[in-house]
């Protein structure tokens, strides 16, 4: 099995932690442990302090997915299988359904693992293409599915466009994934970061057998470094598959990981609107941003999820344009070259904003020495 370099996590391995200004990252500004166990009560901290730290249960922590399961409308805590992020989700997922000389249909761009990994194994992938408003055209589905297609794979609210499907749109894709037997991936890594409640769509699994749901805690919460996530499934047969080749990835999470992550799902209503709500702020700076640079960028505001995908207006090559901002100016963009195109970059919106905007002003005056060359 041989995978290719992850390019955006190469990216990111090398300038991440170099740089002072991170513009382009996809998850809320983070959250700390102090602040989860301020809102789990008194007790929380001396619980924290006195958890026992040896192995804990290969599909979860009881209560970590009991609280997980209450993010959908028909899941209980049996139909969620805890993984070391979503990272580990998608890999076990691949893993456990794609055969070589199967095919998957995947919507691009997208998170490269999403295809990578089945394409390691030596499955087909077959490219659904976002058109140039990011809208994906589901008239063209049946003709990319034959009899060898495994999975269809998704990702709402999507990264990097922010772009969403319509609750109509999603249960045209899950009648043609019924129809064609063939599983749903749904990485739903964003769920729950909509900026207008009416673009909030019901999660897969409780559509259909046949969907799976990806989630974690990285992106909505800002909790990336307790490396928890999930995949919820009605089907017990794919869950049990996944748990048993777990047991040659990582075996299970770690016990102060879990806890925390409880607290923080369960407090989510007392989390996630702050997020949103910065989120929202930056995304008016960057559109301020944008109005004072004409023809620099055009770009579509997001609908969800922390990222929107401008296109570079001016004559650049994104990689270097990246690349000098990111090493003389410590401002780090994500060039869209990670998500196969040389036109656009990823722009993040979670971090706080006095960060947010100390980093514009510096790209501004990078754009500004960048258009007298
Ligand atoms: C769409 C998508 N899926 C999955 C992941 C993996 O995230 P994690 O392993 O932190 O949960 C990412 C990370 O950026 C992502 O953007």
């Amino acid at each position: 099995m041989r995978l290719s370099p992850f390019l955006l996590e190469r990216w990111f391995a090398k300038y991440e932690f170099e740089v002072k200004y991170n513009l382009c990252a996809s998850c809320a500004s983070s959250t700390n442990t102090a602040e989860l166990l301020h809102l789990a009560g008194e007790n929380a901290a001396n619980e924290y302090l006195h958890l026992d730290l040896d192995y804990t249960q290969n599909p979860g922590n009881p209560r970590l997915r009991k609280e997980i399961s209450r993010l959908y409308q028909n899941q209980q805590p049996e139909d969620i299988q805890v993984t070391i992020g979503a990272s580990e989700a998608i890999y076990l997922l691949m893993n456990c359904l794609v055969q070589p000389g199967d095919n998957i249909v995947v919507q691009y761009p997208i998170y490269q693992s999403l295809f990578e990994v089945a394409s390691s194994i030596g499955a087909e992938v077959r490219c659904w293409h976002l058109d140039e408003n990011f809208n994906l055209d589901l008239d063209k589905l049946p003709q990319l599915i034959d009899e060898q297609t495994k999975m269809v794979v998704v990702n709402y609210p999507h990264s990097p466009t922010g772009a969403m499907i319509s609750i109509e749109q999603q249960q045209r894709l899950i009648q043609i994934i019924e129809k064609n037997d063939c599983y749903l991936i749904s990485d739903e890594v964003y769920a729950g970061i909509v900026y207008n409640p009416t673009h909030e769509l019901p999660r897969a699994a409780d559509l259909s057998s046949l969907a799976v749901s990806i989630g974690d805690l990285t992106k909505p919460w800002g909790l990336g470094g307790l490396r928890v996530g999930w995949l919820a499934s009605k089907q017990p047969e794919l869950l049990e598959k996944c748990s048993a080749m777990r047991d040659y990835t990582t075996m299970c999470n770690a016990a102060p990981a879990e806890y925390l992550s409880s607290i923080a799902v369960q407090y989510s209503e007392e989390i996630l609107p702050q997020k949103i709500e910065l989120a929202r702020q930056n995304i008016k700076t960057w559109q301020q941003f944008c109005e004072q640079h004409p023809g620099v960028f055009s770009w579509i505001p997001p609908k969800g999820g922390f990222t929107a995908f401008p296109k570079i207006e001016l004559d650049v090559n994104v990689d270097n344009f990246c690349r000098k901002l990111a090493e003389e100016y410590s401002v780090l963009l994500m060039p869209g070259s990670t998500f196969g195109s040389d036109q656009h970059i990823r722009i993040g919106f979670g971090n706080n904003s006095t960060q947010f905007e100390e980093g514009l002003e510096l790209f501004s005056k990078f754009i500004n020495s960048y258009r007298k060359i």
